[in-house]
């Protein structure tokens, strides 16, 4: 089959599983749609503009990891120096991990760098980055659910694994989800692989949510671009003036998450569904979780990992925690 015929029907199948993922999410009670669909081209520039946000310490925590504490990160990947893959899931831009990557081939290490990204539009903007960053860099670009692409690459080669899960990514899945999808990951893993996992650690919950309500509306701005892109796509009618950003914070659970509500009641059509919002119904968009050192032991140890190292950013904000198969 000719590759271009192959893309297009890799395209309308995520179409349809994106159909219905909004159609199966706007039926439960509450309404709800995903946050990996926040992503299109429009969706990739808005994260962009979070990621420069001052409010938006996170990228800046971990830039500061990748940046100032490379030589440890990269002792703790080397270990015996055998060959092996570098999987970075949810990649973006590769922004953090090219620091670590020029350090790794400056010092002609043997690996394969495997990013995953759900955006095929970053991944093209990844790879011109780093062809031209780091001419010698042996690179494989997965586009797709990277619990899916992971799949795809445990059975690729035999060499070990080093998977890189940053940005505080995991935030976006609820603890339970994130207790499954570390031991998903364990039992796709052998004995001595790598999971770099970054955490957003719990801390003043005032700076946590001025984070993500932030003054000018850009996540606002890129919340409600989920609704604009299911009328792009999906042909809905969303009328994107009705509805309205809110964001939470509970310090005790360290769920960070936020809603779109309806100003008024309303009715949204897409295709032959319709679905009614009443004034003030809200639709549950992302989670961004935050974890303690307990919450993150825990779960290492719950789902078959032994913490080797904790790698913290210098305000001690957010870590990159190096877990290793046990
Ligand atoms: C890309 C999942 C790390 O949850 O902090 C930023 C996404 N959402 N502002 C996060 C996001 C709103 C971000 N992650």
């Amino acid at each position: 089959m000719n590759s271009c015929l192959q893309k297009d029907i890799q395209k309308a199948d995520e179409q349809e599983i994106f159909l219905s993922d909004v159609i199966s999410g706007l039926h439960q009670k509450p309404k709800k749609l995903y946050s990996k669909y926040f992503y299109d081209e429009k969706g990739d520039s808005l994260f962009q503009q979070i990621m420069e946000m001052p409010e938006y310490y996170l990228t800046d925590c971990e830039l500061d990891i990748f940046k100032n504490k490379t030589a440890e990160l990269l002792a703790n990947i080397v270990l015996d120096g055998s060959p092996f893959d570098l999987i970075e899931l949810g990649a973006g831009d590769a922004l953090k991990s090219a620091h670590l990557l020029t350090l790794m081939a400056e010092n002609k290490i043997d690996f394969t760098y495997m990013p995953v990204d759900i955006s095929g539009n970053i991944l093209s903007v990844l790879e011109r980055n780093l062809r031209k960053q780091i001419p010698s860099l042996d690179i494989q670009l997965l586009q797709g659910d990277y619990f899916k692409m992971l799949h795809k690459v445990m059975h690729a080669s035999e060499r070990r694994k080093v998977v890189l899960f940053l940005g505080g990514n995991i935030g976006n899945m609820e603890v339970e989800e994130s207790y499954k999808f570390c031991t998903e990951l364990h039992n796709n893993l052998k004995k001595g692989d790598l999971l770099i996992t970054g955490f957003d650690f719990k801390k003043n919950p005032h700076t946590i949510l001025k984070a993500y309500n932030d003054p000018k509306g850009i996540t606002s701005s890129f919340n409600l671009n989920l609704l604009a892109r299911i009328n792009r796509e999906l042909g809905a009618d969303f009328d994107i003036a009705n509805f309205q950003h809110y964001q939470t914070y509970n310090p005790v659970s360290g769920a960070c998450q936020s809603y779109l509500f309806s100003l008024k009641e309303q009715t949204v059509s897409i295709g032959e569904h319709r679905f009614i919002f009443n004034e003030n119904e809200f639709i549950y968009m992302e989670i961004s979780q935050k974890y303690s050192q307990k919450d993150i032991d825990r779960l290492a140890s719950e789902s078959g990992f032994r913490i080797i190292s904790q790698i913290p950013d210098s305000m001690n904000w957010f870590v990159d925690s190096v877990w290793q198969v046990v």
